[in-house]
């Protein structure tokens, strides 16, 4: 089996490429930049240097969108390097003459907008907001191929915890100064799924003939970002515990802090529980354990 990975080289890319190897898949990785070379892998840096047919594309590139503060012309490179480039993708796969059977396409819960109380599926509409018009972009360019010989799965993610990088990394900086902190009154909600399961949730999507559509890759128990400094603190103790007014927040981070900080949604893995996935790391508490030893190490 051949993969092609957009986006192969970060933070769920490169916890994933390893696992297709394992399995013994050939694997190309679509990148901007040389990269060192890598038993197995091929890397590229454009579609047109592909050689060989691709069996199922994973599509993860796209500007951070909590890299930078969020300028016009910022938002435009997020849009661009997502939706733009993914429209230049389909476009691509449509023209092969032995086209991929499966497209898994990166998106967000920021789908689905924000909100304190609503419960999000994979069955509620769309919101309101940049990330939420940003995913619906994303999600709309990648459904151009359904209905042709190319099945179309996308990813909802949630915030994706692990070691080293990722939303994780940030919001335990003050924890190991020995302050729990969280973002304004901190009862918005987080969802958040383990690196591990995500990668594993691809798996099972690239195994699955019958995958299609969107999918929510969140851990079955969301909690507010509170509860997520008290699950912490109780791992890595803290001396001093508050919460970050949202007026600083706004001031220091911009728009980003409503949409990714200050406001979150609750979101459940319906359609992956259905299928029978099963969550190696269901509560907040099992995965902090395990990332937290990792860590040591
Ligand atoms: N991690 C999360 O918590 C999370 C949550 C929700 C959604 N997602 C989405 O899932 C995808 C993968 O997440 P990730 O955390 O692995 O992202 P990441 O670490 O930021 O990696 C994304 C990759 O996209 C490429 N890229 C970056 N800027 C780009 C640009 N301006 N134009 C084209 N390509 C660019 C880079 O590859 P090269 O430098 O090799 O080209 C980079 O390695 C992302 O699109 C992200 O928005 C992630």
């Amino acid at each position: 089996m051949h993969i092609l990975v957009t986006g192969g080289t970060g933070f769920i890319g490169s916890a994933l490429v390893p696992e297709f190897l394992k399995r013994g898949f050939s694997v190309t990785v679509l990148t901007r930049h040389q990269q060192p070379v890598r038993a197995g892998v091929t890397y590229v840096q454009s579609l047109d240097a592909l050689q060989t047919p691709v069996d199922v594309v994973i599509n993860l590139a796209g500007a951070s969108l909590a890299g930078r503060r969020w300028s016009d012309g910022y938002k435009a490179e997020m849009v661009a390097s997502r939706a733009g480039f993914t429209e230049q993708l389909v476009q691509w796969m449509s023209a092969q003459s032995i086209p991929p059977g499966l497209l898994i396409s990166g998106s967000a819960i920021g789908f689905y907008g924000c909100s304190r109380d609503q419960f999000f599926d994979e069955t509620s509409p769309g919101g309101r907001g940049f990330s939420a018009q940003l995913c619906q972009a994303w999600e709309s360019a990648a459904s151009v191929l359904e209905g042709s010989e190319t099945r179309v799965a996308t990813l909802r993610l949630g915030v994706v915890f692990d070691r080293s990088g990722g939303a994780l990394s940030e919001m335990m900086r003050s924890f190991k100064l020995g302050i729990g902190t969280w973002m304004g009154d901190g009862e918005q909600w987080l969802s958040w799924v383990h690196r591990a399961d995500v990668v594993r949730a691809i798996l099972f999507l690239c195994g699955d003939e019958k995958a299609s559509g969107a999918y929510n890759v969140v851990a079955p128990r969301p909690v507010t970002h509170r509860e997520f400094s008290r699950v912490l603190s109780a791992r890595k103790p803290t001396l001093l515990n508050f919460g970050l007014p949202a007026p600083i927040a706004r001031l220091l981070l911009g728009e980003m802090a409503d949409e990714l900080l200050l406001e979150g949604q609750r979101v459940t893995p319906n359609k992956l529980l259905e299928a029978g996935f099963d969550f190696r790391f269901a509560s907040l508490d099992s995965a902090l354990i395990d990332i937290l030893a990792r860590s040591k190490e």
